[in-house]
């Protein structure tokens, strides 16, 4: 196939945005439809938003909305598109229904890939008519500024369009996990949700407010993270000897009883505390004013990282 440029995005709601800013900053023409159509205005807003900081980190002059697509019907939306990426809510219902409708209309040999934080694909495309070129490609918020994708096959999906997936999310400068089978959560929110799990534990059982568990990730090992994940970061925490005598040394703590895992029950009280906890974290800011601080310094932040990852990898 050759190079992708039509790109479909189905959903247009914080990922979808997401996704449609990081395309047109890669010259992409976008064809973009959501069931509530009076979301273009909102998502117009967003795209001038987060254009500035799309522009630093892509080296990019300026932003050419000609490229960029709104419509009101499913199947003009999809009619030129080499590659859909669907953004629509997450639920295996919705998503099964909706995969059915666009493998109907999808351009033949378009791409189909689902932005869903975890759920299976095989279940997403059973009745969607071309499962072998359908897959997850699930990025991280905000998708203009992570490079994180996950490519997660179904089990009908053909190596030859995981193969034209990855290719395509790298023309838009992502760098692609591909995973070698589908599992619930796929990689990065498994972890992320086992994080999530024990701070609402601890927050349930009244230890700790969201901003003190925020701090402990923000000036420990949330600074690491950024550089290199949890298990190189272990390997160096082991001294010399490395992960050997890491193992040695915390291995025993497995099992202790540290983790619960199993989610608390989301009550009333539970919801308050983490409503009103991150709502006095965010000092009246609005959350776009936070996203503008948070995107500013994700540009430099990864100008920072590519400097240093570099020694590392090479
Ligand atoms: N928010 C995140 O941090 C995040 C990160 C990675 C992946 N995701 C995944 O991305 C997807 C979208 O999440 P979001 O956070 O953007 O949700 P969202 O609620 O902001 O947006 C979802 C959009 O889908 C639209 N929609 C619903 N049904 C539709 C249909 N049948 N056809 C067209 N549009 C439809 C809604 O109107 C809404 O605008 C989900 O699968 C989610 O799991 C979310």
């Amino acid at each position: 196939m050759s190079k992708i440029n039509k790109v479909a995005v189905i959903g247009t709601g914080v990922i979808g945005a997401g996704w449609i800013i990081r395309c047109l900053a890669h010259n992409k023409t976008v064809y973009a439809f959501d069931k509530d159509i009076k979301l273009k205005k909102n998502l117009i807003l967003e795209i001038k938003r987060a254009w500035p900081f799309a522009k630093k980190l892509f080296n990019k002059k300026k932003l050419n909305l000609k490229n960029f697509h709104f419509f009101t019907s499913i199947e003009e939306t999809l009619k030129d598109a080499d590659f859909i990426q669907e953004c629509a809510t997450e639920n295996y219902a919705l998503k099964t229904k909706l995969m059915s409708i666009i493998g109907k209309h999808a351009k033949k040999n378009a791409i189909i890939s689902s932005s869903s934080s975890g759920l299976l694909p095989t279940r997403i495309y059973s009745k969607c008519k071309n499962p072998e070129r359908a897959m997850i490609g699930h990025p991280f918020n905000p998708v203009y500024m992570c490079p994180g994708v996950e490519i997660v096959p179904g089990k009908k999906t053909s190596k030859k369009y995981l193969n034209q997936a990855n290719k395509f999310y790298k023309s838009i400068s992502m760098n692609p996990i591909m995973v070698k089978k589908e599992l619930p959560g796929y990689l990065a929110d498994r972890l992320q949700e086992a994080l999530w799990r024990e701070g609402l534990h601890i927050i349930n059982e009244g230890y700790a407010t969201t901003e003190d568990l925020d701090r402990a990730i923000e000036d420990g090992p949330g600074l690491r993270w950024s550089l290199m994940g949890t298990f190189l970061t272990f390997h160096l925490a082991g001294g010399k000897a490395g992960m050997k005598h890491m193992l040695e040394q915390f291995g025993p703590a497995l099992k202790l009883p540290w983790t619960k895992l199993k989610a608390p029950k989301l009550s009333k009280k539970l919801a308050s505390r983490l409503i009103s906890g991150t709502s006095k974290q965010a000092k009246g800011k609005s959350v776009a004013m936070i996203s503008n601080i948070r995107d500013q310094y994700l540009v430099e932040l990864q100008k920072l990282r590519k400097k240093y990852e570099n020694k590392i990898r090479n």
